[in-house]
């Protein structure tokens, strides 16, 4: 809007939309996932800048690294913390470890009242996806006693009214053929009935990921449709209900659940949902796009689900694109951010679910690497050499978006050989023995970008953060046959 179109009367009126256009409304009760598992995790202090421009109020973290967290102290940003699995033992297993792990985790980053330099923790997520058939059955035993473990400590430490332990789960915890069949798995159903009493009891939410994505991509035969929010001419009957898409039909599915473990209103948070941009058929941006359309606009019109109208509280999944998540589930994996890597936008996206045409505002201040790349040298004429280099570097890199129908799954021989050595090369933050390949790599400083395909330059990243193996999400009950790249 212009300011010469404000009259001195209508200043103040013109000040508001400013403000309006300045900070768009996110949908309230929309958050988004922040997680770590990149070779190159951009500042914390970026990332935050950049949820704020973008007026996200809500974060949900896979730990409580003090890295991250220190980085939202004064933001205003509401957060949930998580305790990976590896963690569940040892928390279960006494009073004290778990208060040993709420002093250092959630009290001291909370500031006295009036203090607004405190991290707004709300929730603590006791493990991620703990229960999952394929981990079969490892943290059934800790799971319960760790989250009570934390509600206590939480409560001894006096800020148990505010912060909700509770833990994050995967939908395959309940199952049913239609809504109102859903209840818990039979292996878990005796240990799920204690978590909802106990959520209950202490005014905790019940968290659970729900991906209409993974119903297209395991099921064969899918209707497409009835994974996005337009209508599906496909529906599912149900007593009086009629479901036109697989996102209302599995959340109506848990509230059948709870209603049956006698907690019908029990508050439920959808901790992550998303729609992956790369490496399967239907990973692209336009898909993506066409998911998170719907699903926003469903979300600003707060309708709610058929049992629960209303407005839902959800965390999208994810930020940003993780080069070092575990590609078990399928090579997606890896793609599930609504930014790139370095932060940058990668398809246009309304948050306030108005469904206008523009792009996320991206991060700022990132600083890259230098703008080098490295391919394999056009002067090597014996093909033969190629493959097990063109294998030594994408087993130690990421190459998920060479697999057919991906942004670079049209490469022959050499090009895939490019396109590895570079993300081998860039995620050993270009040091030029990571180049080498016996003298078939050659840097060069000419973009290697080709078409469709983004030959990336890998950001500067504070490299103290240490990667450890915690919370990777392997969500899939089956394990799917992967390429070898030896
Ligand atoms: C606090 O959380 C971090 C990151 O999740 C973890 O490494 C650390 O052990 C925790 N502290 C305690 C006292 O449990
Ligand atoms: C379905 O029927 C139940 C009671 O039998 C009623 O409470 C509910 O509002 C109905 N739902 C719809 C969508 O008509
Ligand atoms: C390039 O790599 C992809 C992914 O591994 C593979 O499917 C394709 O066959 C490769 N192309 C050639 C010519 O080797
Ligand atoms: C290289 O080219 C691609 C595609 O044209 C572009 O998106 C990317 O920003 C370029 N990279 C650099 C470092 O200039």
């Amino acid at each position: 809007m212009a300011a010469g179109a404000c009259s001195v009367l209508l200043w103040s009126f013109c000040m508001l939309n400013i403000v309006q256009v300045a900070v768009s409304a996110v949908v309230p009760g929309v958050g988004v996932n922040w997680g770590n598992l990149a070779s190159h995790p951009l500042p914390p202090k970026i990332v935050v800048k950049m949820l704020k421009d973008n007026g996200i109020t809500k974060v949900k973290l896979f730990d409580a690294d003090s890295w991250t967290l220190n980085s939202l102290a004064g933001s205003n940003l509401e957060v949930m913390v998580g305790i990976p699995n590896n963690m569940l033992d040892y928390i279960s297993d006494s009073l004290d470890n778990a208060k040993d792990w709420v002093k250092e985790n959630v009290t001291s980053h909370l500031k006295p009242k009036g203090d607004k330099n405190g991290v707004d923790i709300r929730y603590v997520a006791v493990g991620n996806e703990p229960f999952l058939e394929s981990y079969e059955g490892k943290f059934d035993d800790t799971t319960f006693p760790a989250i009570q473990n934390v509600q206590k400590a939480l409560d001894e430490a006096g800020v148990g009214d505010k912060i909700k332990a509770s833990t994050a789960l995967n939908a395959d915890v309940y199952a049913g053929d239609k809504p109102s069949q859903g209840y818990f798995r039979s292996d878990v159903r005796d240990v799920m009935l204690k978590i909802v009493k106990h959520l209950k009891k202490n005014k905790a939410p019940f968290i659970v990921n729900i991906y209409p994505f993974l119903s297209v991509y395991q099921t064969t035969g899918f209707p497409l449709e009835y994974a996005f929010f337009e209508g599906s001419s496909r529906k599912v009957h149900d007593k009086n209900v009629s479901y036109s898409n697989v996102f209302d039909a599995n959340y109506d599915t848990l509230v059948w659940a709870l209603h049956k473990a006698g907690a019908p209103d029990l508050k439920i948070i959808i901790g992550e949902v998303g729609w992956p941009t790369d490496a399967s058929k239907y990973a692209t941006p336009k898909y993506a796009q066409k998911f998170y359309d719907g699903l926003l606009k469903k979300l600003a019109e707060k309708k709610g689900t058929p049992l629960r109208p209303g407005m839902l509280s959800v965390y999208l999944f994810g930020l940003l694109d993780e080069d070092m998540k575990s590609i078990l589930p399928g090579f997606f994996e890896r793609h599930w951010g609504l930014f790139r890597y370095d932060g940058q936008p990668k398809f246009p996206m309304d948050l306030s679910g108005k469904g206008h045409d523009k792009m996320l505002i991206g991060a700022k201040g990132v600083q890259y690497m230098t703008k080098q790349w490295c391919v394999l040298n056009d002067e090597v004429k014996e093909e033969s050499l190629i493959p097990s280099a063109l294998s030594y570097a994408c087993y130690h890199s990421d190459c998920t978006s060479l697999s057919p129908g991906s942004s670079c799954g049209n490469f022959n021989l050499r090009g895939n050989a490019s396109y590895a050595f570079n993300m081998y090369f860039q995620m050993s933050s270009q040091d030029v023995d990571a180049c080498d390949f016996n003298g078939l790599g050659l840097i060069v400083t000419r973009n290697a970008s080709r078409g469709t395909c983004l030959f990336p330059v890998q950001v500067v990243s504070q490299g103290e953060r240490v990667l450890l193996g915690y919370g990777v999400n392997i969500f899939l009950v089956f394990v799917m046959s992967f390429f070898i790249f030896m």
